[in-house]
């Protein structure tokens, strides 16, 4: 089959803004996690001001990592996968760049706002309406780029990795201006709509699905475009693929309420939380098979590509973290593991694991095809960085399991005239060495971010304008 080369070409040019961007806050997200990560060993970091007290950054980290890290991981790829299966240009120049800067607006006010202390209170939902109104704006158009492209396609069918990027665009899209309704009061200050036990299921409703298709689908949709095309292989069942993204995108909507397990809201919506949390194990592992079964008789690539194995390893913890979930979701489970750090543990283990490897996997991927160079600067940099995040991931989670099953029994403890065996601060003594573990853990993954930012620096240094101009070039017929 002959490949003719289109005079048109794709736009790289955003995706390659968003790739660079995704290092940068990446970077910063991480060190700021590592930051307050030692606020937890050593206090005094606190400095005594508002601005840099735990309360006040520990949001910022959050909406770093989640909204700059991950979003733009999720625009760079979704507009380089939207284009490169669909065999055509972005739909408009001018809405890709408005999302770009769009974007890195929400970011820097996010920046400036929350160590102000300026905030919804609602976790991951932090940002005031001004920043929210905006943000609002450039998911919608986010998504007319985005669809718009799919519309023009110039294949017949639609690649079931745009499926899974479209799901996470179209529902972001729903949870966040639903669980945004407020009343301003003034340019600042905001009020929820919706009072006691319904703004807390709507809330957790918006929340779990954050993580169900902005920190999920979306990086699926990254999974089934990258890991066929690093390994070379096929993916493994296109049926099961497509079971996958509806069973899914069906299931994870219900789970929200296991936030709210022991709490005000309606036991019934508790236990139906719980059923389908436990459910959401079997899509899940579909994916993660799906995904890890690509690499049937491509093994043996493991051994030279670190970027498979990114890929790879981030599989594993997606399995792990999607196994761990749907027990802690029991509410016998939830009872012991609720305000302990075994959560954080979970959410590390999906976000460094999952989220984070799969997105550096991607962007080493793409990274040299962006600027017309044949491989990464450095293979054996790549190797190192793969290395610092995995034994950075395991320090992190390892040290939050043991912290947060501590807790959770030093807690229950009673004596046998029914008072507490344990004071709070016990606990807190007991927990310092994980706090300690975990600070380590943590720099050495946002170290190997550093590795990157040097490979990635070393790699766009050495593209020549023209061969990432020819690069650009639409290849009609071959493969994507
Ligand atoms: C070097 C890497 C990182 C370090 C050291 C780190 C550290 C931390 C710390 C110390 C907390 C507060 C825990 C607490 O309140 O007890 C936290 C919370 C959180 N981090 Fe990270 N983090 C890192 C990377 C990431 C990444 C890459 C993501 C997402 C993609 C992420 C998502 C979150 C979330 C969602 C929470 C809130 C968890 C909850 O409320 O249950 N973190 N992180
Ligand atoms: C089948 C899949 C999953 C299920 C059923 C599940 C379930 C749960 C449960 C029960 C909690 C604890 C709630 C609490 O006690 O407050 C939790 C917390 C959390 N999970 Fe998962 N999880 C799943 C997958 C994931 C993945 C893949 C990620 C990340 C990429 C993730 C990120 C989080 C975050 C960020 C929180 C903390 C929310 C907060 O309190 O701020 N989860 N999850």
């Amino acid at each position: 089959m002959s490949t003719a080369i289109s005079p048109t070409a794709y736009n790289y040019k955003v995706v390659r803004q968003f790739a660079i961007m995704t290092v940068v806050w990446g970077i910063l997200g991480m060190g700021l996690g590592v930051f307050i990560a030692s606020q937890l060993v050593w206090p005094e970091l606190n400095f005594g001001l508002p601005w840099t007290t735990f309360g006040r950054l520990r949001p910022l980290h959050t909406n770093l990592v989640i909204f700059a890290f991950g979003g733009c991981a999720l625009f760079a790829t979704s507009y380089y996968v939207v284009q490169r299966t669909c065999q055509t240009r972005l739909i408009s120049d001018a809405l890709a760049a408005f999302t770009f800067w769009g974007w890195q607006a929400v970011i820097v006010g996010a920046i400036v706002t929350l160590p102000l202390g300026y905030t919804t209170t609602k976790e991951y939902a932090e940002l005031e309406w001004p920043i929210a109104i905006l943000l609002a704006i450039v998911w919608v158009t986010y998504a007319v780029v985005f669809f718009g492209t799919i519309v023009k396609r110039k294949t017949k069918h639609i690649y079931v990795g745009n499926w899974f990027y479209g799901a996470f665009i179209l529902v972001t899209a729903m949870l966040h201006i639903v669980n945004h309704a407020s009343l301003p009061v003034s340019f600042f200050k905001s009020y929820s709509a919706y009072a006691g036990a319904t703004d807390a299921m709507i809330q957790w409703w918006y929340g779990h699905n954050a993580v169900g298709f902005f920190l999920t689908t979306g990086f699926l949709g990254m999974m089934y475009y990258f890991v066929p095309k690093q390994a070379e292989r096929p993916i493994y069942s296109y049926r099961l693929s497509i079971v996958h993204f509806w069973a899914l995108i069906t299931l994870y909507i219900w789970a929200g309420p296991h936030h709210l397990h022991y709490t005000a809201l309606p036991d019934w919506a508790q236990s139906l939380g719980m059923a389908m949390s436990i459910i959401l194990l079997a899509p899940s592992w579909g994916g993660m098979i799906n995904g890890m079964m690509t690499l049937s008789g491509a093994w043996h690539k493991l051994r030279t590509d670190p970027i498979l194995r990114f890929l790879v390893v981030s599989l594993a913890f997606y399995g792990m973290s999607t196994f761990e979930g749907p027990m802690m979701a029991i509410k016998t489970v939830n009872s012991l593991s609720h305000y302990t750090d075994w959560t954080i543990g979970h959410v590390h283990a999906g976000a460094l694991g999952w989220v984070a490897m799969i997105s550096i996997g991607a962007l080493y991927h793409m990274i040299p095809k962006l600027f017309g160079r044949a491989q990464m600067h450095s293979v054996s940099l790549i190797n190192t960085h793969f290395w610092l995040a995995t034994i950075g991931t395991v320090l992190y989670i390892a040290s939050m399991w043991v912290n947060g099953i501590t807790q959770g029994l030093m807690w229950r403890a009673i004596n046998d005239d029914g008072t507490l065996t344990y004071s709070f601060v016990e606990g807190l003594q007991a927990s310092h060495p994980g706090y300690i573990v975990r600070a380590l853990g943590g720099a050495i993954f946002a170290s190997g971010m550093l590795f990157m930012a040097y490979n990635v620096w070393r790699t766009v240094r050495a593209s020549d304008p023209v061969e990432a101009e020819a690069a650009t070039k639409i290849a009609v017929v071959g493969a994507h």
